[in-house]
Protein backbone atom coordinates (compact mmCIF):
# COMPACT_ATOMS: atom_id res chain seq x y z
CA UNK A 1 0.00 0.00 0.00
CA UNK A 2 1.27 3.26 -1.06
CA UNK A 3 0.28 6.40 1.18
CA UNK A 4 0.75 9.88 0.36
CA UNK A 5 3.41 11.40 -2.07
CA UNK A 6 7.03 12.00 -1.07
CA UNK A 7 7.45 14.95 1.55
CA UNK A 8 8.44 18.20 0.71
CA UNK A 9 10.61 18.36 3.60
CA UNK A 10 12.10 14.97 4.78
CA UNK A 11 12.81 14.17 8.51
CA UNK A 12 15.29 11.09 10.15
CA UNK A 13 13.26 9.69 12.42
CA UNK A 14 13.68 7.25 14.93
CA UNK A 15 10.88 5.42 16.84
CA UNK A 16 11.20 3.54 19.90
CA UNK A 17 8.69 0.22 20.27
CA UNK A 18 7.62 -1.59 16.97
CA UNK A 19 4.56 -3.09 18.76
CA UNK A 20 1.29 -2.22 17.59
CA UNK A 21 1.54 1.15 17.74
CA UNK A 22 5.36 1.49 16.68
CA UNK A 23 5.55 -0.59 13.63
CA UNK A 24 2.60 0.92 11.78
CA UNK A 25 3.94 4.51 13.07
CA UNK A 26 7.51 3.68 11.18
CA UNK A 27 6.73 1.95 8.23
CA UNK A 28 4.05 5.15 7.23
CA UNK A 29 6.45 7.47 7.81
CA UNK A 30 9.35 5.61 5.75
CA UNK A 31 6.49 5.56 3.35
CA UNK A 32 6.10 9.12 3.29
CA UNK A 33 9.59 9.19 1.99
CA UNK A 34 10.96 9.99 5.61
CA UNK A 35 14.40 8.17 6.88
CA UNK A 36 13.14 5.77 9.59
CA UNK A 37 15.41 4.11 12.02
CA UNK A 38 12.90 1.37 14.14
CA UNK A 39 14.41 0.43 17.54
CA UNK A 40 12.88 -2.47 20.22
CA UNK A 41 14.65 -5.14 22.75
CA UNK A 42 13.02 -7.46 21.20
CA UNK A 43 15.55 -9.08 18.24
CA UNK A 44 13.54 -10.99 16.37
CA UNK A 45 11.08 -7.95 15.97
CA UNK A 46 14.18 -5.90 14.75
CA UNK A 47 15.21 -8.78 12.04
CA UNK A 48 11.97 -8.76 11.14
CA UNK A 49 11.70 -5.12 10.01
CA UNK A 50 15.41 -5.42 8.64
CA UNK A 51 13.80 -7.95 6.39
CA UNK A 52 10.87 -5.86 5.60
CA UNK A 53 8.30 -7.86 7.04
CA UNK A 54 5.71 -6.81 10.19
CA UNK A 55 5.59 -9.01 12.61
CA UNK A 56 1.58 -9.34 13.07
CA UNK A 57 -1.48 -8.72 11.25
CA UNK A 58 -2.78 -5.26 10.50
CA UNK A 59 -4.16 -4.35 6.96
CA UNK A 60 -1.83 -2.75 5.13
CA UNK A 61 1.08 -3.28 7.11
CA UNK A 62 3.00 -5.47 5.70
CA UNK A 63 3.06 -3.62 1.98
CA UNK A 64 3.46 -0.37 3.89
CA UNK A 65 6.57 -2.29 5.34
CA UNK A 66 7.88 -4.20 2.15
CA UNK A 67 7.63 -1.24 0.32
CA UNK A 68 9.43 0.75 2.76
CA UNK A 69 12.48 -1.53 3.17
CA UNK A 70 12.91 -1.64 -0.69
CA UNK A 71 13.07 2.18 -0.47
CA UNK A 72 15.67 1.83 1.99
CA UNK A 73 13.94 4.31 3.90
CA UNK A 74 13.36 1.94 7.10
CA UNK A 75 15.59 -0.34 9.07
CA UNK A 76 15.72 -1.36 12.66
CA UNK A 77 18.02 -1.64 15.60
CA UNK A 78 18.27 -2.58 19.24
CA UNK A 79 21.11 0.36 19.88
CA UNK A 80 19.49 3.23 20.91
CA UNK A 81 23.21 5.32 20.48
CA UNK A 82 23.74 4.60 17.03
CA UNK A 83 19.40 5.27 16.36
CA UNK A 84 19.68 8.64 18.18
CA UNK A 85 22.75 9.78 16.27
CA UNK A 86 20.84 8.94 13.04
CA UNK A 87 17.93 10.75 13.59
CA UNK A 88 16.70 14.31 14.64
CA UNK A 89 13.04 12.92 15.84
CA UNK A 90 12.42 10.28 18.16
CA UNK A 91 8.78 8.58 18.63
CA UNK A 92 8.59 6.77 22.16
CA UNK A 93 6.07 4.27 21.40
CA UNK A 94 6.95 1.60 23.69
CA UNK A 95 3.96 0.15 26.06
CA UNK A 96 2.44 1.23 29.01
CA UNK A 97 1.13 -1.61 30.38
CA UNK A 98 -1.20 -2.14 33.66
CA UNK A 99 0.36 -3.58 36.97
CA UNK A 100 -0.86 -5.98 39.17
CA UNK A 101 -3.02 -3.54 41.11
CA UNK A 102 -4.31 -1.85 38.35
CA UNK A 103 -2.00 1.19 37.99
CA UNK A 104 -0.01 2.63 35.14
CA UNK A 105 3.52 0.93 34.80
CA UNK A 106 5.98 3.21 33.19
CA UNK A 107 8.71 1.01 33.71
CA UNK A 108 9.66 0.69 29.55
CA UNK A 109 9.01 4.33 29.47
CA UNK A 110 11.13 5.45 32.03
CA UNK A 111 13.96 2.54 30.81
CA UNK A 112 13.72 4.31 27.21
CA UNK A 113 13.65 7.52 28.40
CA UNK A 114 16.79 7.12 30.22
CA UNK A 115 18.41 5.45 27.60
CA UNK A 116 17.48 7.87 24.94
CA UNK A 117 18.95 11.32 27.64
CA UNK A 118 22.75 9.03 27.73
CA UNK A 119 22.92 8.71 23.76
CA UNK A 120 21.42 12.53 23.43
CA UNK A 121 24.40 13.65 25.95
CA UNK A 122 26.72 12.26 23.51
CA UNK A 123 25.38 14.36 20.44
CA UNK A 124 25.80 17.84 19.76
CA UNK A 125 22.95 18.31 17.56
CA UNK A 126 19.29 19.82 18.74
CA UNK A 127 16.72 16.74 19.03
CA UNK A 128 12.99 16.15 19.41
CA UNK A 129 11.87 13.70 21.59
CA UNK A 130 7.80 13.18 21.38
CA UNK A 131 5.79 10.57 23.22
CA UNK A 132 3.27 8.84 21.63
CA UNK A 133 2.80 6.27 24.37
CA UNK A 134 -0.19 6.76 26.49
CA UNK A 135 0.58 8.25 29.86
CA UNK A 136 -0.99 9.96 32.76
CA UNK A 137 -1.22 13.33 33.02
CA UNK A 138 2.05 14.68 34.28
CA UNK A 139 3.97 11.56 33.32
CA UNK A 140 5.86 13.42 30.39
CA UNK A 141 6.21 15.95 32.62
CA UNK A 142 8.05 13.78 35.51
CA UNK A 143 9.88 11.92 32.89
CA UNK A 144 11.89 15.37 32.03
CA UNK A 145 12.44 16.10 35.72
CA UNK A 146 13.64 12.71 36.41
CA UNK A 147 15.91 12.18 33.23
CA UNK A 148 16.31 15.09 30.07
CA UNK A 149 16.08 18.30 32.45
CA UNK A 150 19.64 19.42 31.62
CA UNK A 151 19.17 18.81 28.02
CA UNK A 152 15.93 20.77 27.94
CA UNK A 153 17.71 23.82 29.76
CA UNK A 154 20.61 23.49 27.36
CA UNK A 155 18.04 24.01 24.41
CA UNK A 156 19.43 20.56 23.11
CA UNK A 157 16.29 18.95 23.65
CA UNK A 158 12.13 19.72 22.73
CA UNK A 159 9.92 17.74 24.73
CA UNK A 160 6.35 16.92 23.52
CA UNK A 161 3.44 14.17 23.84
CA UNK A 162 1.76 13.37 20.99
CA UNK A 163 -1.13 10.61 22.01
CA UNK A 164 -1.97 8.02 19.33
CA UNK A 165 -5.68 7.47 18.65
CA UNK A 166 -5.45 5.11 15.80
CA UNK A 167 -7.77 1.65 16.77
CA UNK A 168 -5.70 -2.11 15.86
CA UNK A 169 -7.34 -3.95 12.96
CA UNK A 170 -7.88 -0.35 10.98
CA UNK A 171 -4.28 1.24 12.07
CA UNK A 172 -2.87 2.35 8.62
CA UNK A 173 -5.91 4.10 7.83
CA UNK A 174 -6.46 5.82 11.04
CA UNK A 175 -2.96 7.07 10.89
CA UNK A 176 -3.05 8.38 7.68
CA UNK A 177 -6.53 10.30 8.79
CA UNK A 178 -6.19 10.39 12.17
CA UNK A 179 -9.72 10.98 13.77
CA UNK A 180 -7.76 13.52 16.40
CA UNK A 181 -4.63 15.40 16.54
CA UNK A 182 -3.50 17.31 19.49
CA UNK A 183 0.04 17.76 20.50
CA UNK A 184 1.10 18.87 23.96
CA UNK A 185 4.30 20.71 24.53
CA UNK A 186 6.87 21.34 27.50
CA UNK A 187 7.86 24.69 26.60
CA UNK A 188 4.27 26.34 25.92
CA UNK A 189 6.01 28.68 22.62
CA UNK A 190 7.77 26.23 21.37
CA UNK A 191 6.99 26.04 17.34
CA UNK A 192 4.91 23.31 16.23
CA UNK A 193 5.36 22.97 12.62
CA UNK A 194 7.63 20.10 12.24
CA UNK A 195 4.87 17.77 13.94
CA UNK A 196 2.04 19.07 11.46
CA UNK A 197 4.29 18.82 8.85
CA UNK A 198 5.32 14.89 9.75
CA UNK A 199 1.75 14.26 10.69
CA UNK A 200 -1.26 16.27 10.28
CA UNK A 201 -1.75 20.01 9.85
CA UNK A 202 -4.74 20.61 11.88
CA UNK A 203 -2.62 19.13 15.01
CA UNK A 204 -3.75 21.28 17.85
CA UNK A 205 -1.39 22.85 20.70
CA UNK A 206 -1.83 22.13 24.32
CA UNK A 207 -0.04 22.21 27.58
CA UNK A 208 1.60 18.24 28.54
CA UNK A 209 -0.94 17.49 31.02
CA UNK A 210 -3.99 18.73 28.51
CA UNK A 211 -2.85 16.33 25.99
CA UNK A 212 -2.27 13.15 28.29
CA UNK A 213 -5.58 13.88 29.89
CA UNK A 214 -7.15 14.15 26.28
CA UNK A 215 -5.84 10.45 25.33
CA UNK A 216 -7.63 8.93 28.65
CA UNK A 217 -10.88 11.30 28.64
CA UNK A 218 -11.40 9.64 24.55
CA UNK A 219 -10.53 6.03 25.69
CA UNK A 220 -13.24 6.98 28.99
CA UNK A 221 -15.84 8.33 26.60
CA UNK A 222 -15.49 5.27 24.35
CA UNK A 223 -15.75 3.19 27.23
CA UNK A 224 -19.03 4.78 28.60
CA UNK A 225 -20.39 4.97 25.18
CA UNK A 226 -20.07 1.26 24.56
CA UNK A 227 -21.19 0.52 28.30
CA UNK A 228 -23.61 2.78 27.69
CA UNK A 229 -25.13 0.76 24.36
CA UNK A 230 -25.27 -2.32 26.42
CA UNK A 231 -27.19 -1.25 29.16
CA UNK A 232 -29.70 0.03 27.32
CA UNK A 233 -29.20 -3.30 25.14
CA UNK A 234 -29.96 -5.24 28.14
CA UNK A 235 -32.86 -2.76 29.47
CA UNK A 236 -34.26 -3.67 25.69
CA UNK A 237 -33.82 -7.55 25.76
CA UNK A 238 -35.32 -7.36 29.54
CA UNK A 239 -38.59 -5.32 28.35
CA UNK A 240 -38.80 -7.56 24.79
CA UNK A 241 -37.49 -4.57 22.32
CA UNK A 242 -35.15 -4.93 19.66
CA UNK A 243 -31.72 -2.98 21.16
CA UNK A 244 -30.03 -2.58 17.82
CA UNK A 245 -32.99 -0.44 16.25
CA UNK A 246 -32.96 1.31 19.92
CA UNK A 247 -29.83 2.57 19.22
CA UNK A 248 -29.68 3.07 16.10
CA UNK A 249 -32.79 5.48 16.17
CA UNK A 250 -31.13 7.00 19.15
CA UNK A 251 -27.97 7.70 16.70
CA UNK A 252 -29.96 9.89 14.12
CA UNK A 253 -30.38 12.48 16.34
CA UNK A 254 -26.76 14.48 15.64
CA UNK A 255 -28.06 17.33 17.11
CA UNK A 256 -28.40 16.62 20.73
CA UNK A 257 -26.82 12.64 20.65
CA UNK A 258 -23.90 12.29 19.08
CA UNK A 259 -22.69 15.93 19.18
CA UNK A 260 -21.26 18.25 21.06
CA UNK A 261 -24.39 19.44 23.07
CA UNK A 262 -24.11 18.14 26.83
CA UNK A 263 -20.29 17.65 26.50
CA UNK A 264 -19.54 20.55 28.18
CA UNK A 265 -18.55 20.73 31.71
CA UNK A 266 -20.50 23.31 34.06
CA UNK A 267 -23.98 23.23 35.54
CA UNK A 268 -25.49 19.46 36.93
CA UNK A 269 -27.80 18.41 34.87
CA UNK A 270 -31.48 19.34 35.77
CA UNK A 271 -35.12 20.41 34.61
CA UNK A 272 -38.43 18.96 34.88
CA UNK A 273 -37.19 15.73 32.25
CA UNK A 274 -33.23 14.19 32.48
CA UNK A 275 -33.51 14.15 36.84
CA UNK A 276 -36.64 12.41 36.66
CA UNK A 277 -36.20 10.39 33.64
CA UNK A 278 -33.10 8.88 34.65
CA UNK A 279 -34.98 8.32 37.64
CA UNK A 280 -37.53 6.40 36.19
CA UNK A 281 -35.18 4.40 34.46
CA UNK A 282 -33.06 3.04 36.71
CA UNK A 283 -36.72 1.87 38.26
CA UNK A 284 -37.84 -0.01 35.45
CA UNK A 285 -34.18 -1.50 35.91
CA UNK A 286 -34.45 -2.73 39.41
CA UNK A 287 -37.69 -4.05 39.13
CA UNK A 288 -37.13 -5.93 36.28
CA UNK A 289 -33.51 -7.26 38.01
CA UNK A 290 -31.80 -5.93 35.26
CA UNK A 291 -28.25 -4.85 35.96
CA UNK A 292 -27.31 -1.24 34.65
CA UNK A 293 -24.69 0.27 37.17
CA UNK A 294 -23.43 3.29 34.58
CA UNK A 295 -26.99 4.62 34.13
CA UNK A 296 -27.51 4.15 37.86
CA UNK A 297 -24.76 5.98 38.54
CA UNK A 298 -25.85 9.27 37.09
CA UNK A 299 -28.25 10.63 39.76
CA UNK A 300 -25.37 9.55 42.20
CA UNK A 301 -22.95 11.58 39.60
CA UNK A 302 -24.83 14.53 39.69
CA UNK A 303 -25.30 14.62 43.20
CA UNK A 304 -21.80 15.03 43.98
CA UNK A 305 -21.35 17.88 41.16
CA UNK A 306 -23.69 19.70 43.40
CA UNK A 307 -21.88 18.93 46.41
CA UNK A 308 -18.88 19.82 44.77
CA UNK A 309 -20.33 23.56 44.09
CA UNK A 310 -21.76 23.82 47.39
CA UNK A 311 -18.27 23.07 48.84
CA UNK A 312 -16.55 25.84 46.51
CA UNK A 313 -19.22 28.62 48.11
CA UNK A 314 -18.08 27.47 51.37
CA UNK A 315 -14.39 27.94 50.54
CA UNK A 316 -15.43 31.14 49.26
CA UNK A 317 -15.39 32.10 53.38
CA UNK A 318 -17.88 34.53 52.97
CA UNK A 319 -21.73 34.53 54.28
CA UNK A 320 -23.12 36.89 51.55
CA UNK A 321 -24.03 35.10 48.44
CA UNK A 322 -25.36 36.08 45.27
CA UNK A 323 -26.78 33.39 42.26
CA UNK A 324 -26.97 35.17 39.00
CA UNK A 325 -29.74 33.10 37.22
CA UNK A 326 -32.52 31.04 39.01
CA UNK A 327 -33.68 28.51 36.96
CA UNK A 328 -32.25 25.30 35.76
CA UNK A 329 -31.11 26.74 32.64
CA UNK A 330 -31.01 30.20 30.53
CA UNK A 331 -34.11 31.29 28.83
CA UNK A 332 -36.77 29.77 30.74
CA UNK A 333 -38.16 30.49 34.15
CA UNK A 334 -38.43 27.02 35.01
CA UNK A 335 -37.32 25.99 38.44
CA UNK A 336 -37.84 22.14 38.60
CA UNK A 337 -34.71 20.38 39.03
CA UNK A 338 -32.28 23.83 38.80
CA UNK A 339 -28.95 23.50 40.59
CA UNK A 340 -29.31 26.99 41.61
CA UNK A 341 -32.53 26.61 43.44
CA UNK A 342 -30.73 23.50 45.28
CA UNK A 343 -27.94 26.10 46.11
CA UNK A 344 -29.98 28.21 47.28
CA UNK A 345 -31.94 26.10 49.53
CA UNK A 346 -28.62 24.43 51.07
CA UNK A 347 -27.09 27.88 51.52
CA UNK A 348 -29.98 29.17 53.21
CA UNK A 349 -30.03 26.00 55.56
CA UNK A 350 -26.53 26.91 56.77
CA UNK A 351 -27.70 30.49 57.67
CA UNK A 352 -26.25 32.41 54.23
CA UNK A 353 -27.66 35.35 53.55
CA UNK A 354 -28.85 34.87 49.80
CA UNK A 355 -29.87 37.24 47.39
CA UNK A 356 -31.00 36.18 43.79
CA UNK A 357 -31.03 38.00 40.63
CA UNK A 358 -32.70 36.75 38.10
CA UNK A 359 -34.78 38.85 35.69
CA UNK A 360 -37.30 36.00 34.15
CA UNK A 361 -38.00 34.69 37.72
CA UNK A 362 -41.45 36.04 38.77
CA UNK A 363 -42.98 34.45 41.36
CA UNK A 364 -46.51 36.16 40.94
CA UNK A 365 -46.53 34.39 37.53
CA UNK A 366 -45.67 30.58 38.65
CA UNK A 367 -48.50 28.56 38.53
CA UNK A 368 -48.52 24.16 38.33
CA UNK A 369 -45.53 22.60 39.66
CA UNK A 370 -42.76 24.82 39.37
CA UNK A 371 -45.42 27.47 42.17
CA UNK A 372 -45.57 24.03 44.07
CA UNK A 373 -42.05 23.93 44.62
CA UNK A 374 -41.13 27.14 45.26
CA UNK A 375 -43.65 27.99 48.02
CA UNK A 376 -42.93 24.40 49.47
CA UNK A 377 -38.83 24.64 49.22
CA UNK A 378 -38.21 28.11 49.12
CA UNK A 379 -41.15 30.21 50.85
CA UNK A 380 -39.52 33.26 51.06
CA UNK A 381 -38.40 33.38 47.43
CA UNK A 382 -39.61 37.03 46.59
CA UNK A 383 -37.68 38.37 49.33
CA UNK A 384 -34.48 36.70 48.08
CA UNK A 385 -35.25 37.97 44.32
CA UNK A 386 -33.35 41.70 43.69
CA UNK A 387 -34.10 43.53 40.95
CA UNK A 388 -30.81 46.18 41.25
CA UNK A 389 -28.34 44.60 40.39
CA UNK A 390 -25.49 47.41 41.56
CA UNK A 391 -27.34 47.10 45.12
CA UNK A 392 -26.97 43.62 45.02
CA UNK A 393 -23.62 43.49 44.37
CA UNK A 394 -22.65 46.28 46.87
CA UNK A 395 -24.04 43.68 49.69
CA UNK A 396 -22.88 40.59 48.57
CA UNK A 397 -19.28 38.74 48.42
CA UNK A 398 -19.76 35.83 46.80
CA UNK A 399 -21.30 35.59 42.92
CA UNK A 400 -22.42 32.81 42.05
CA UNK A 401 -22.86 32.64 38.09
CA UNK A 402 -25.86 30.26 36.37
CA UNK A 403 -26.11 32.06 33.31
CA UNK A 404 -25.96 35.05 31.83
CA UNK A 405 -29.09 36.87 32.73
CA UNK A 406 -26.85 40.27 33.64
CA UNK A 407 -24.56 42.42 31.18
CA UNK A 408 -21.36 42.19 31.50
CA UNK A 409 -20.54 45.81 31.33
CA UNK A 410 -22.79 45.93 33.96
CA UNK A 411 -21.02 43.55 36.32
CA UNK A 412 -18.02 45.27 35.26
CA UNK A 413 -18.92 48.51 36.93
CA UNK A 414 -20.09 47.37 39.92
CA UNK A 415 -17.78 44.26 40.60
CA UNK A 416 -14.59 45.21 42.83
CA UNK A 417 -11.55 43.21 43.90
CA UNK A 418 -13.49 42.04 47.11
CA UNK A 419 -16.03 39.74 44.58
CA UNK A 420 -14.95 36.17 44.13
CA UNK A 421 -16.73 35.18 41.19
CA UNK A 422 -17.51 31.31 41.02
CA UNK A 423 -18.52 30.44 36.90
CA UNK A 424 -21.22 27.61 36.50
CA UNK A 425 -21.99 29.29 33.57
CA UNK A 426 -19.00 28.86 31.29
CA UNK A 427 -18.62 32.91 30.60
CA UNK A 428 -14.62 33.59 29.97
CA UNK A 429 -15.12 37.52 29.83
CA UNK A 430 -15.79 37.33 33.64
CA UNK A 431 -12.50 36.15 34.10
CA UNK A 432 -11.09 39.63 32.96
CA UNK A 433 -13.12 41.59 35.37
CA UNK A 434 -11.67 42.72 38.55
CA UNK A 435 -13.31 40.53 40.87
CA UNK A 436 -11.33 37.11 41.94
CA UNK A 437 -12.33 34.72 39.27
CA UNK A 438 -12.88 30.50 39.78
CA UNK A 439 -15.19 28.51 37.52
CA UNK A 440 -16.88 25.51 38.53
CA UNK A 441 -14.81 22.74 36.73
CA UNK A 442 -11.43 25.36 35.13
N1 LIG B 1 -2.39 -0.85 20.53
C1 LIG B 1 -3.21 0.15 20.31
O1 LIG B 1 -4.24 0.03 19.64
C2 LIG B 1 -2.89 1.51 20.85
C3 LIG B 1 -3.58 2.62 20.36
C4 LIG B 1 -3.25 3.89 20.85
C5 LIG B 1 -2.27 4.02 21.82
N2 LIG B 1 -1.64 2.90 22.29
C6 LIG B 1 -0.58 3.09 23.28
O2 LIG B 1 0.67 3.02 22.60
C7 LIG B 1 1.66 2.42 23.42
C8 LIG B 1 2.24 1.20 22.70
O3 LIG B 1 1.21 0.27 22.52
P1 LIG B 1 1.45 -1.07 21.66
O4 LIG B 1 0.13 -1.74 21.58
O5 LIG B 1 2.19 -0.75 20.43
O6 LIG B 1 2.42 -1.88 22.66
P2 LIG B 1 3.18 -3.24 22.36
O7 LIG B 1 3.29 -3.95 23.66
O8 LIG B 1 2.58 -3.94 21.20
O9 LIG B 1 4.63 -2.77 21.90
C9 LIG B 1 5.55 -2.16 22.74
C10 LIG B 1 6.95 -2.44 22.21
O10 LIG B 1 7.87 -1.68 22.99
C11 LIG B 1 9.06 -2.49 23.07
N3 LIG B 1 9.93 -1.99 24.14
C12 LIG B 1 9.81 -2.15 25.48
N4 LIG B 1 10.85 -1.55 26.12
C13 LIG B 1 11.63 -1.00 25.17
C14 LIG B 1 12.84 -0.24 25.19
N5 LIG B 1 13.45 0.05 26.33
N6 LIG B 1 13.35 0.16 24.02
C15 LIG B 1 12.74 -0.13 22.84
N7 LIG B 1 11.60 -0.85 22.76
C16 LIG B 1 11.05 -1.27 23.91
C17 LIG B 1 8.51 -3.88 23.30
O11 LIG B 1 9.47 -4.88 23.04
C18 LIG B 1 7.35 -3.91 22.31
O12 LIG B 1 7.76 -4.38 21.05
C19 LIG B 1 0.96 2.09 24.74
O13 LIG B 1 1.16 3.16 25.63
C20 LIG B 1 -0.51 2.01 24.35
O14 LIG B 1 -1.36 2.29 25.44
C21 LIG B 1 -1.91 1.67 21.81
Amino acid sequence: MQSDASPKEQFSISVFGLGYVGSVVAALLASRGHKVIGVDVIQSKVDAMNAGEATFHEPGLAELTSGAHRAKLLRATTDTAEAIAGTDISLVCVGTPSTAAGSLDLAFVEEVTGNIGAALRAKSTRHHLIYRSTMLPGSTRGLVDTHLKDLVDDLKLQVFFYPEFLRQGTAVKDMIEPSLSVVGSYDPEVDISAIRKIFDASTEQTDLESAELIKYACNAFHAAKVSFANEIGRISKGIGVDAVNVMRVICQDTRLNISPYYLRPGTPFGGSCLPKDVSALNHLSRSRALSTPMLDSLLASNEDHMDHLTEMVETAASPRVLLLGLSFKEQTDDLRGSAAFELATRLLLKNYDVGIYDPLIVPANFTGAVGRIASLRLPNLTSLLKSDLAAALREKDTIVVFNRCADVSHLAEHLAPRHKIIDVASWPELASLSASYTGICW
